[in-house]
């Protein structure tokens, strides 16, 4: 939920720090400070976002070759100047920013207390801080030491980094449960929540794993321990994604870059991965566990938000394709519910951050219980990647804006190809359906790039509706989760009331909602339930609501009976939803424009939900 960043070695700190948050800014941007040693221990920070950390140390004294600085997204503390990060110890002789949160924070807070420390701040972080220096007085032991023995005591979930005023060749890193990356350069050292701010200086980056801690110093080889004093090999990765992944590429805000990305995504999701000539998927995933597929008895699928949706689309195809039954679950729901996990169960958890808490600690439990976890996600090197026994990387590319657009898109495609790749290995597709859907699904990208080439009619639609107070989306089938994900795209970043629904469940209540007021989006491809969704666009008109209508290309009968439609090219109804998503897509964000919202950063919304 916050970003972190921190550099060692013979730069100065401050630009390379606060570029790296600004580029980390969409985790979370409701305060924001840095740490910087020179002959003094300095920390700077002020409640709000980045540039309003660079107006406050503009007169600072900045120089220093050693700093850190974190952009946070409040978890314990409303967003002031005193909750920000960094916190210094009492003694101001050690500071330290945290992405995550100590849940036992209250009672070694007590314990301080009662040892004569005091607070200046309501967070957990500071708890964590005062703990580190306690244990480094009362042991007169090194700071790693210290910090070692506190986060044995510490229960939850962190990624730290912390400065000692009488160390200033060395930096200390730790994690467990939130992100942390190491950047190794020609002779300095970097460290951030992700990639991002590390890219632009370096390709060769460490992942952090739970429980470890980095000591990085001066002109010397990287350590890594862990919190149990093991000393573990640091793995170095080569980092493929490059800078202008990063920019907006001329786009007014990532999401409308994201969204325009989508053909390029879906078609690298899918890349290297269709065999159309030997009739064959290439998931590694799926090939080194085939057997456990075969004997799959359930699939249980964990995610939330707009992961969840993708899985919901997930059911349509496994049960359709593979013919497995599937379970879709909201992972916190799961988590807590006591849920029955069976050996021969198979997870597949959803998430495009790989950094969700819900569906990190779900995963966690069906793993006790030995389930089987499959992952998805975007994020190479994330807590849910390697928290699975395997899966498949979505290759989107960072997805910056908060809203999900071509992480979406990217989780069905993939999804297709598992549940296609599981019904290949249990011969329950034969060589023609599988062409006709390998052929489709290969040509989706420039499909995509057709319902793009509308983006204007769907400006314009969206002008119409810019201060509508309600939306209602409606859909059946593989299209009931695209009226979900549509209406999730409007109200979280134009903040109107939209609600997604089974289209023939609108008579069971939602439709005494219908006004000349309403407007209703229509999923109405000409597939499957086709029929029966145009008798619900009647029952919709006999009450006066406004239709705007997702239609097969060259549909009449639909066109004449909506408001407003926006055509889609024909395609088998289990590949819809890619297509059907992306006018729903565009129409949330000019709506959202239109009202001046911020559709990169949302109101009250990070892009990574790292905690509960
Ligand atoms: C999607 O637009 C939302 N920002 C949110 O629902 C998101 O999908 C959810 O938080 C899950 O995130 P994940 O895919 O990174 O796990």
């Amino acid at each position: 939920m916050c970003g972190i960043v921190g550099y060692i070695g013979p730069r100065e700190a401050y630009p390379i720090l606060i570029k790296g948050l600004h580029r980390l800014e969409y985790r979370g941007y409701d305060s924001a400070g840095i740490a910087i040693l020179n002959d003094k221990l300095r920390v700077y920070k002020t409640k709000g976002k980045v540039s309003d950390l660079e107006n406050f140390v503009k007169d600072k004294d900045l120089h220093g070759t050693i700093g850190m600085a974190h952009t946070r997204w409040a978890t314990h503390g409303e967003p002031n100047d005193v909750n920000a990060h960094p916190h210094f110890s009492q003694s101001e002789s050690l500071a330290l920013i945290h992405n995550g949160i100590i849940e036992n924070y209250a009672v070694l807070k007590g314990e301080l207390l009662k040892n004569g420390y005091t607070f200046s701040s309501n967070t957990d972080t500071e708890v964590l801080i005062q703990l580190i220096e306690y244990i480094k007085v009362k042991n007169n032991c090194s700071v790693f030491d210290a910090v070692q023995l506190a986060l044995n005591q510490a229960v939850g979930a962190y990624a730290i980094v912390i400065i000692s005023k009488d160390d200033p060749n060395t930096l200390i890193a730790a994690r467990k449960g939130s992100p942390l990356v190491i950047g190794i350069g020609e002779d300095d050292f970097f460290l951030a929540s992700d990639a991002t701010p590390i890219i632009e200086y370096t390709k060769n980056v460490v992942y952090l794993d739970d429980e470890e801690i980095a000591i990085l110093k001066r002109g010397e080889e990287l350590v890594v321990k862990t919190i149990k004093n093991v000393v573990k090999t640091p793995m170095i990765h080569k980092l493929e994604m490059n800078l202008s992944e990063l920019e907006k590429e001329g786009y007014e805000h990532f999401m409308l870059k994201e969204i325009y990305e989508q053909p390029k995504t879906i078609f690298d999701s899918c890349r290297g991965r269709i065999h159309k000539e030997i009739h064959h998927i290439s998931l590694a995933g799926i090939i080194d566990h085939k057997d456990k597929f075969i004997n799959a008895r359930r699939i249980i699928i964990l995610a939330c938000g707009t992961s969840w949706h993708a899985g919901l689309v997930a059911e349509y195809l496994f049960e359709e394709l593979a013919k497995i039954p599937v379970e879709v679950e909201y992972s916190s729901e799961f988590r807590y519910r006591k849920p029955l996990i069976f050996k021969d169960d198979i997870i597949i958890a959803i998430s495009q951050s790989g950094e969700t808490a819900d569906t990190l600690a779900a995963i966690e439990l069906a793993k006790s219980q030995g389930a089987f976890i499959y992952g998805i996600c975007n994020v190479v090197g994330s807590s849910i990647a390697r928290a699975a026994h395997t899966g498949s990387f979505t290759h989107a590319g960072p997805e910056i804006g908060v809203a999900s657009t071509k992480a979406f898109t990217a989780q069905v495609a993939v999804l297709t190809l598992m549940a296609l790749a599981i019904a290949q290995e249990k011969g329950c597709v034969d060589n023609e359906l599988f062409k006709e859907i390998v052929d489709e699904l290969e040509a989706i990208p420039q499909m995509v790039t057709e319902v793009l080439k509308q983006d204007k009619n769907i400006k314009e639609i969206a002008k119409i509706f810019t201060y509508a107070r309600n939306f209602l989306y409606l859909g059946r089938g593989y299209n009931f989760p695209v009226a979900l994900e549509g209406a999730l795209k409007l109200k979280e970043i134009s903040y109107i009331h939209a609600e997604g629904y089974p289209a023939a469940e609108m008579k069971h209540g939602p439709i005494a909602l219908i006004d000349a007021e309403m407007p209703v989006v229509v999923i109405a491809t000409n597939q499957g339930t086709y029929e029966k969704v145009i008798s619900n666009i009647q029952e919709v008109k006999a009450r006066k609501g406004k239709i705007i209508s997702i239609i097969t290309k060259g549909d009449v009968t639909v066109k004449e009976l909506s408001d407003f439609y926006i055509e889609i090219p024909e395609v088998k109804e289990m590949l819809v939803p890619i297509l059907a998503t992306v006018p729903l897509q565009l129409l949330a964000y000019h709506i959202a424009i239109n009202r001046g919202c911020n559709v990169d950063q949302p109101r009250n919304l990070a892009k990574s939900v790292t905690v509960e």
